[in-house]
Parts: structure tokens; sequence; C-alpha cells
């Protein structure tokens, strides 16, 4: 089965073509990186507007790039949210309309979903049930799946998302954005024990996140210390480094302890490491090792938001027989559960 899958659900217009779910034809991402760095964050007016401008080309390339043409797809999925409402009715309203002219089915996938499905496509053998930890600029949650489309929530975050942590002391320190690659690069050099953040105990017994005090006690440091923002993030002084460094290991050490205790919890056969900040170095060598369990991620291009992990989603969907929906709408805070309870589709 082929699917075209189309996401604009942030800051980066997607689409691309993938076979059975797994066979990744085309995968197109135009970011808008350059449009948002000299704002330190997303503007999500700019945003719009961008999609609208790259999507046609993006869609396009997805077939270009592979010789097919747009008759020869099976169905379509796209994102339907949760995101920035402006930006996903881009993605959406393309998708509607291009189902239309196409006679194609057209089906809805959730963001998060397709973080999930974003591990499967590499790895299709999976073993459920999963425990899956999405963590990026938008979301921190884990999420435990007894079966194929079935989502319980275990955690979220209670206010910052991790990737969000990240940008926002990027931001502070004039290191550019988007902030999390460039302090998992310098945090490298720095003294992650220099340092102090406490984990926030949250005492009701719920396994989410907190990552603003880390915010707040990064701000007293700078405050204490008067460090003033960077002017290019090749010439960082050691107190910088040390800073993010010890900031990055609190972050990673608090994902860590919050996935072990959900581990013992739900005791799941699979732990996934999705979504942008899965891409983190020190994320990605501490999971495993801590956790002592088998972690599946996605390799880079598939971790942070695309297009492929989309059409993934979509394809179990579409092969119940998907339905052009045209009165589809985009939800800025759509549910995961939604999508479950939705298995109609
Ligand atoms: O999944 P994604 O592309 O978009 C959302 O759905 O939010 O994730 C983007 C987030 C940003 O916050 C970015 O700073 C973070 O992922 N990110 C990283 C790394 N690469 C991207 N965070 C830490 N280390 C990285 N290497
Ligand atoms: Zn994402």
């Amino acid at each position: 089965m082929l699917v075209l899958g189309v996401e604009s659900s942030c800051d980066e217009t997607a689409a691309a073509l993938v076979e059975d779910g797994h066979n990744i034809l085309s995968n197109v991402v135009a970011s808008q990186i350059k449009t948002h760095r000299s704002f330190g964050g997303v503007v999500p007016e700019l945003a719009s507007r961008e999609h609208l401008r790259n999507i046609g080309y993006v869609v396009r390339k997805a077939f270009s790039d592979t010789g097919l043409s747009y008759q020869n797809v099976d169905g379509l999925a796209v994102t339907q949210g949760p995101g920035l409402i402006g930006s996903l009715l881009v993605g959406l309203s393309f998708a509607k309309a291009m189902a239309f002219s196409l006679k194609k089915p057209l089906v809805p996938v959730n963001h998060i979903e397709g973080h999930i499905y974003s591990a499967f496509i590499e790895h299709p053998d999976i073993a459920y049930p999963l425990l899956a930890l999405v963590v990026s600029g938008g979301h921190t949650s884990l999420i435990y799946s007894p079966e194929p489309e079935r989502y319980e929530p275990v955690a979220r975050t209670r206010d910052d998302a991790a990737g969000e942590a990240l940008d926002k002391l990027a931001k502070f320190l004039g290191l550019g954005y988007p902030g999390g690659p460039v302090i998992d690069r310098l945090s490298a050099r720095g003294d992650p024990r220099r340092f102090h953040f406490s984990i926030p105990k949250i005492s009701d017994g719920s396994l989410d996140f907190s990552f603003s005090g880390f915010k707040t006690a990064a701000l007293r440091y700078i405050e204490r210390a008067d460090i003033r923002p960077c002017r290019s993030s090749s010439r960082v002084s050691r107190i910088v480094l040390d800073l993010v460094a010890s900031y990055q290991q609190a972050i990673v050490d608090t994902l860590v302890a919050q996935t072990r205790k959900a581990i013992q919890r739900h005791r799941p056969k699979s732990i996934l490491l999705v979504g942008g900040v899965a891409c983190n170095s020190l994320l990605r060598q501490t999971f495993p090792a801590a956790l002592a369990e088998v972690v599946y991620y996605p390799s880079s291009i598939l971790t942070t938001d695309n297009a492929a992990m989309i059409a993934a989603a979509g394809t179990p969907k579409l092969r119940r027989g998907g339905d052009a929906t045209y009165d589809l709408n985009a939800f800025a805070d759509l549910p995961l559960a939604t999508a479950a309870a939705r298995r109609s589709y």
C-alpha cells in the first residue's frame, strides 16, 4: 500500500511517500528554522504563511523524487493535531483537496501517534505492549500502548516540554534557535556537575514531568554570575558550557527517572524513545544503559518532525478502509486517546 503523508503541525512542512508503512520512497522536509531564528522561537503567523508557500513544492517533490504519479497512491494520511492551528489547517486543507481531486481515501493522524510510528519504520517488529517516551519541543509524555493504536497516557509535562526548556535556555544565553542541538553539542565540553538543579518531586503519585523549575534556577545562576548573552555559539565561556551541561544533565536525569518508574508500573516489552529531543546524544547514550532495557529509537531524520511517520501511522487506518472525510477539522489540542477511540477509520 502506497501512502502519501502530509505534516505541517509546527515549523516543518513535510510530505513523504511510504510503502506498506516502512519502506520510505521519499521524505521531504522544508524547515522554517531560518524564518523563526531571529525571534528565538516559532512565530505562529509566520509559520502558517511559510507552510502555504512550501506545501505545494514539498508534495510535488515527494512525487518527483520517486518518479511516481499522484494516481499511484492508495491513500493519504495527514496530521490533524496537536499543533499550531493555523499550521495544521494548511496541511489538512491541502490533503483534503488532494484526496478529493484524486478520489483517494484520506485518514487523520495524531502527531504523537506519528512520532510513535516513527520507531516502527526501521523496526517493524517492535513487540507490544510498549512504553513510549515522546519528547520534543511541544510534547513530553509517557504513553503505554498495550496493542497497536491503543494508547494510555502515563505521564505528561505539567509545564514546559523538555525541548522547549532547552530552547528557552539557549535563547537566554544567546545560543541560537533551536537550542536543543546547540546545547547537545556544547554540553560535551562542559562539566555537568558544576551547577545543581534539583529534580522536582510531584507528591500525588503521578509520573508527570516538570521542567519550568530548571529554567527558573538557570535564570538565577545567570543573574548571580552576571552571565551575558553569547555573541556566537562558537565562542562560549567555560561557565556557559558548564551551565548548559548541568541543565541538560538534569533534564536527561528527569526523563530517565520517570521512565524507569513507568517501566516498573507497566512492565512493557519494548521501550521507544521518539520526538525531536530523542536526537540528544546524552539521552540516547544514557537511556538504554540506565534502564537496562532494549530501547528503540529512530534515526535522526525520522526523529524530528517528518511526514514519513504520519504515512506510517496512517497505513493501518487506510488498510481498514479509510474514507475521504472532507469535513475533517484540525485540533490544536487533539488528545491521543481520540485517535484510539476513532478506530472506525
Ligand atoms: O519533534 P520536533 O521536531 O518538533 C516538535 O514536535 O516539537 O522537536 C523539536 C525539538 C526542539 O525543541 C529541538 O530543540 C529539539 O527537538 N532537539 C534536540 C536535539 N535536536 C532537536 N534537543 C536536544 N538535543 C538534540 N540533539
Ligand atoms: Zn513533533
